[in-house]
């Protein structure tokens, strides 16, 4: 269910909004919500066809798509993207910072290259992001969204690599946010739960366990990415202009449980005592 559902269609007309990594999964849902609602939409990746496949998508709502190819690891192509974006669709009231990379694998089995290759997409790729949006947000007083994850702050087994860099994500948004207030500019970070039909919850979890994964989840249902893409419009509109440095959780309660074990013997034990 898109965010027009409840916000106004013209919430954010005239504004522009820039995803990275949006030609995909819960970063296309998010620049689609904001294209809903009436924003200018930039969206940059690495596979072309992918891109153009999004923009069409994006199209389609009746606002202005612009399209560029960038690897977000290379600072000098993302800021040759946001110059182009600001050329075709205007300078940008808000960025997003979804651009990220995710295998299972065990610590002692990552290569440093392979760690490596994940912290410099997600963590120093939103850093050059965050770095190169400034102009453009100093001037329209915008806001950054990072797109993070539970392994920020829940240790998830085979994730080293993932944990180190949303966590890093996390901190750098609160010094950015603590920066930046006085130039108007907010920050904030949301955490997806296990999202529904993306490459992220495909490389994690094994189908034929899906309702063992639904189970853990306390809202007993796997999230969409309209589920982030309205948070997303919720932290970049007005409603949220007083908050800032925040990381908001939108997992149906996936990472409450901590210790999935001790809850379920203290479930039999209380069982076993009620008779
Ligand atoms: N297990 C262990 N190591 C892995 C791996 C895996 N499944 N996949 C890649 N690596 C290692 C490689 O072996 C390499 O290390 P090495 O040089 O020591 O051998 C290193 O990671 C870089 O691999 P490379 O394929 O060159 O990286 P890339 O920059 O082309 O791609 C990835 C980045 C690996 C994150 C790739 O999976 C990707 O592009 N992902 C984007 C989509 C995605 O992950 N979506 C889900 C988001 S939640
Ligand atoms: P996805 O579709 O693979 O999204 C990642 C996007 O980033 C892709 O479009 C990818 O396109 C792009 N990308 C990857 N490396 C890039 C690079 N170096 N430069 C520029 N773009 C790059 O996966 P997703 O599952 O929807 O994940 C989206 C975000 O949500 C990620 O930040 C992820 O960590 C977070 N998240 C996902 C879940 C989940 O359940 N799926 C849960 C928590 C958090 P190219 O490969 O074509 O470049």
């Amino acid at each position: 269910m898109l965010a027009t559902q409840y916000f106004a269609k013209d919430l954010f007309k005239g504004k522009t909004v820039f995803v990275t990594g949006g030609g995909s999964g819960i970063n296309l849902g998010v620049a689609k919500n904001f294209a809903a609602l009436g924003a200018n939409v930039a969206i940059c990746g690495r596979t072309q066809e992918k891109l153009d496949a999004a923009a069409a998508e994006l199209r389609s709502f009746g606002t202005e798509v612009c399209v560029a190819s960038a690897d977000v690891r290379d600072s000098a192509a993302l800021e040759a993207a946001f110059e182009k974006s600001r050329a075709e669709v205007g300078a940008m009231d808000v960025l997003v910072c979804g651009a990220a990379g995710n295998f299972l694998a065990p610590a002692e089995k990552l290569s440093p290259n392979g760690f490596k290759a994940v912290v410099d997409i997600d963590l120093l790729g939103s850093f050059n992001a965050t770095h190169s949006a400034f102009e453009q947000l100093n001037e329209t007083k915008g806001s950054i969204l990072y797109i993070s994850a539970g392994m920020a702050y829940m240790p998830h087994a085979f994730q080293v690599h993932v944990g180190a860099a949303k966590a890093g994500i996390d901190m750098m948004m609160k010094n950015i946010a603590l920066e930046w207030g006085r130039f108007g500019i907010r920050a904030n970070s949301i955490v997806p739960g296990p999202i529904e039909g993306t490459e992220g919850l495909k490389r994690l979890s094994d189908p034929a366990e899906k309702a063992r994964l639904i189970s853990a989840v306390p809202l007993r249902r796997t999230g969409t990415a309209d589920d982030i893409g309205q948070v997303a419009a919720f932290l970049a509109s007005p409603l949220a202009s007083y908050m800032t440095g925040c990381v908001v959780v939108c997992d149906g309660g996936q990472n409450l449980p901590g210790s999935a074990l001790f809850n379920t013997t203290a479930e039999q034990v209380l069982r076993a005592q009620q008779g």
